[in-house]
């Protein structure tokens, strides 16, 4: 009775193993130790990270990438999908994958972890750290620095999953998806100090159906940023801060511009940042556009420009000719959003005198300055306010 017991258990390990080997099974696991990565942070795990996507790419099925805990350096990594037979790859980190510190290691192609044209492909887990506090030094100090590289960025790829990942101290961007359908990115953590020069969280652009939700970011620059050229993008349950907030924009620097389309902001805290929910685009001529947008139940605690449409950017007065900006702005709603403003006006509609915003909807904006209440400021802008708690605005 006991002999045999024990013999059980001795095969089932066994046959684990096999299970984990099996390709037909639903999934095989590649482990990057497997192919030399080193946990010690020390030791550049690039190639052992690329041999491990290159046989999970190969694979005719699903495939898993697994990077145990530690941390790992990685000097760089261009994840490539133009060759992958599988198109369901998921790469689940229990570790961190580390930038060099010194930021002329990387170089100058502006991203340190980059995927293109891939499908499929979800991460799980982990945190990539960009340790960019060197190259934010140099940027502070006014020395010519490179410009930075993004932590982690997705070209031209489909059905992507980024789900319980953490970005911090990224030297530029933390998340970049560019060109990109059907992406999920959820319960994604970004985190750098409120001073660090240009490291926006999540920045979209080129990009249709992407959703980002349940998430935390707190950085230097925008939580997050929509570029031109995106269609039906979800924001849902994010809390911002520090940082400068929700943009849409800068939009209007290129003459031909794609634009932004059905973006929903919803159920977002914003915590002493510089902005809550902004549009902004160059003074400049352009054919680009903003329309069909609800920024809908957001909490503001101490924000500068809680609510801001800024269509007259254009820093140092450079490269602006005076026609104002060609972008143009229409069914924008502003619906149940309450809190603190850092200034008096809360809500500054600063639309384009050539192309006004039409369309604007405020309705239950109940903000508060100091004691009372704060101010609206509204110009070259149409459409109705109601149950709006902040005077001032003349739509
Ligand atoms: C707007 O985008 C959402 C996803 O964010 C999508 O579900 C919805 O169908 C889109 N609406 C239109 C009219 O395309
Ligand atoms: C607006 O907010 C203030 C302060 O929170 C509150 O006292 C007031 O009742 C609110 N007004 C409405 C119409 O909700």
């Amino acid at each position: 009775m006991i002999m045999c017991k024990l013999s059980l258990l001795a095969i089932f390990p066994l046959f684990l193993i096999y299970l984990s080997n099996l390709s037909l099974a639903a999934n095989t696991i590649y482990n990057v130790q497997n192919y030399g990565a080193k946990s010690n942070g020390k030791t550049d795990s690039s190639n052992a990270f690329l041999s491990a996507w290159t046989a999970a790419c190969a694979s005719t099925s699903a495939a898993t990438i697994y990077v145990p805990r530690g941390s790992y350096l990685i000097r760089n990594a261009y994840f490539s999908g133009e060759t992958c037979k599988s198109n369901a790859i998921t790469i689940r980190i229990d570790g961190t994958l580390l930038a060099p510190s010194d930021y002329n290691v990387i170089g100058k192609s502006g991203n340190w972890i980059k995927f293109e044209k891939v499908t499929g492909v979800s991460i799980y887990g982990g945190t990539f750290d960009g340790q960019g506090a060197g190259l934010w030094a140099c940027k502070t100090s006014g020395k010519k620095c490179p410009q930075g590289n993004t932590a982690l960025a997705f070209y031209n790829s489909d059905n992507i999953i980024i789900n319980g990942v953490t970005a911090q101290n990224s030297q530029m961007f933390h998340i970049l998806v560019d060109g990109c359908h059907n992406v999920k990115l959820q319960g994604v953590r970004v985190s750098a100090p409120g001073n660090s020069p240009n490291t926006d969280g999540i920045h979209v652009q080129s990009s249709s159906g992407v959703s980002i939700m349940n998430s935390h970011v707190g950085t230097g620059d925008d939580c997050i940023s929509i570029g031109p050229g995106n269609s039906n993008l979800w924001i849902e349950s994010i809390a911002c801060g520090p940082g400068h907030g929700i943009s849409i924009g800068s939009l209007g620097w290129e003459v031909q511009e794609a634009g932004v389309q059905n973006v929903t902001v919803k159920t977002v805290t914003f915590t002493g940042t510089q902005n809550g929910v902004r549009v902004k685009t160059w003074a400049r001529p352009s054919n680009g556009f903003v329309k069909g947008v609800l920024f809908q139940h957001l909490v503001m605690s101490n924000v500068q420009n809680p609510i801001i449409i800024d269509q007259d950017y254009c820093p140092n007065h450079e490269s602006c000719p005076h026609q104002g900006s060609g972008v143009k702005i229409s069914d924008v709603t502003y619906q149940d959003i309450h809190g603190t403003s850092a200034t008096e006006i809360a809500v500054k509609l600063d639309c384009s005198k050539t192309n006004p915003c039409s369309g604007i909807t405020l309705e239950d904006v109940n903000l508060s300055y100091k004691d009372g209440r704060a101010k609206a400021s509204c110009v070259n802008a149409g459409g109705r306010a109601f149950g709006l708690e902040t005077s001032g605005c003349a739509l």
